[in-house]
């Protein structure tokens, strides 16, 4: 998992792109499928630091193509996920935008925030998680994903309690994934083995 400055060279733009974009994809693939998030399919999904697109992209996919919008602060991550959704077929946008305040969701649709809740500082992540709470409230669907690591995510137990709230569910997962060829070459030389992959979630099903 990459945190922090995460794109701010092209080693790590890339490696983004062709490394943790793809997992990002099959860990949110996987939890959607099996939480059944991808059914009813949301109306349409707000990815919120939507980096290459590739998490909002496995959601709107399970769905079966659903309208998905995303957002990122980065210029090159809002140009990457338009591409992603462009070679996927699927209807969507991406824009520059700071996630600090969310534009509006009907009812019906879905906010997915993967991997980025931990890359806030506190201030701006307490804001977002009070939106997420309050959509979720409404009855917008709210996928949350972040890696298991406890250090990563320190706030995890007690939004996973607001969550709970709401009528929402924390899980943690463990997969057995087959990863592609060209992953499974960049994996074992990062030093990687992939043969399980780990992610937990935060999930609040449509009312
Ligand atoms: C680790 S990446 C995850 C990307 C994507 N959600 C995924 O699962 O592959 C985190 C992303 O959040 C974006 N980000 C971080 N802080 C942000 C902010 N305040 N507003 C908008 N985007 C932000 C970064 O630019 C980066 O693209």
């Amino acid at each position: 998992m990459m945190r922090g400055a995460a794109l701010d060279s092209a080693g790590k733009r890339a490696a983004f792109a062709l490394f943790y974009g793809p997992l990002h994809f099959l860990a949110a693939d996987r939890v959607v499928r099996t939480l059944g998030a991808d059914a009813p399919p949301p109306s349409s999904i707000l990815d919120v630091g939507c980096g290459t697109g590739a998490a909002g992209a496995a959601w709107a996919l399970a769905a079966g193509g659903s309208p998905i919008t995303g957002l990122d602060r980065h210029r090159w991550a809002v140009n990457e996920a338009r591409w992603t959704y462009c070679q996927l077929g699927l209807r969507g946008r991406a824009h520059l935008a700071t996630i600090a305040r969310l534009p509006p969701t009907r009812v019906g649709g879905g906010i997915m925030a993967a991997y980025v809740l931990n890359e806030l500082p506190d201030p701006m992540r307490t804001r977002l998680e009070d939106q997420l709470i309050e959509a979720a409230g409404r009855g917008i669907r709210v996928l949350v994903l972040e890696p298991v690591a406890r250090a990563v995510a320190p706030w995890w137990d007690s939004m996973a309690a607001r969550v709970r709230t709401v009528g929402g569910r924390s899980d943690e997962w463990r997969f057995a994934v087959d990863l592609p060829p060209l992953l499974r070459r960049l994996d074992r030389a990062a030093g990687l083995d992939h043969r399980e992959m780990t992610v937990r979630s935060m999930y609040v099903g449509p009312t």
